[in-house]
C-alpha cells in the first residue's frame, strides 16, 4: 500500500475513533517525528506513518482491548494494562489490517511506550517525539526537548529515566524493556 493511501486511511480512523486531545497529540507527534527525522537523516515518511498509528488504541475501552489481546493471542501481561498493551495492539493491527510489513515502523510503534535495548534511529525518533511534542508539559520536558536535537541518545535516556521514576512512583508494573533500554543507551555512550 502506498504512503498517501495509508496516511488517508489512518487519518480517517483517527477522525472517527480518537478524542480531540488524543487526535491533537497524534498529529503533534507526527509533526515532531518528521522534524526529528529530517534532523537526523531518517525516513520522514516512515516516521509519519509510525506516529499516526502509535496511539490508535488509546481511546478504546479496556474490555475491547482485552478482547483483541485474547483474539490475537498476545501475552497475558497485556491484559488489563492499556498503557503497556496499546502499542503492541497498534503494531498488530498495522500488520493485520493495514498490511504494513516494514519491521522498523512496526517496532517503532510496538516499543513507543517502553523503549527496548538496541533501539533503531526510527524507534528513538518516535519514542522522543511522543515525549516532547509541543503539547507535552511535565517537569523534565524542557531538559528532554533541549537534548532531542543535539544528542538523541541522551534525550532518550532523560525520557526513559522520567518514565521509570513515574511508573515506580505510582507503584505500577514497570516493563523490563524500559530498564534495558536505558541501561543499553547508557552503556553505549559510557554514562
Ligand atoms: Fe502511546
Ligand atoms: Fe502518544
Amino acid at each position: 500500500m502506498d504512503f498517501t493511501e495509508l496516511t488517508n486511511r489512518i487519518k480517517y480512523y483517527i477522525e472517527v475513533n480518537l478524542k480531540d486531545s488524543r487526535r491533537e497529540h497524534t498529529y503533534a507527534v507526527a509533526w515532531e517525528a518528521v522534524k526529528l527525522a529530517a534532523h537526523y537523516g531518517a525516513d520522514g515518511d516512515k516516521a509519519k506513518i509510525a506516529a499516526l498509528f502509535h496511539d490508535m488504541f488509546r481511546n478504546m475501552s479496556l474490555n475491547a482491548m482485552n478482547m483483541y489481546v485474547n483474539h490475537w493471542g498476545l501475552p497475558k501481561k497485556y491484559l488489563d494494562n492499556p498503557n503497556l498493551a496499546h502499542g503492541k495492539l497498534a503494531a498488530e493491527m498495522m500488520k493485520r489490517t493495514y498490511e504494513i510489513s516494514d519491521e522498523d515502523i512496526l517496532n517503532a510503534v510496538s516499543y513507543h511506550t517502553t523503549g527496548r535495548a538496541g533501539m533503531s534511529k526510527l524507534e528513538k525518533i518516535i519514542f522522543l517525539a511522543d515525549a516532547i511534542e509541543p503539547g507535552r508539559n511535565y517537569p523534565t520536558v524542557e531538559e528532554t526537548r533541549a537534548l532531542a536535537y543535539t544528542d538523541i541518545d541522551r534525550a532518550c535516556i532523560s525520557s526513559l529515566e522520567r518514565t521509570i521514576e513515574y511508573i515506580q512512583g505510582k507503584g505500577d508494573y514497570l516493563d523490563p524493556d524500559t530498564i534495558k533500554a536505558r541501561d543499553d543507551l547508557k552503556e553505549k555512550i559510557n554514562l
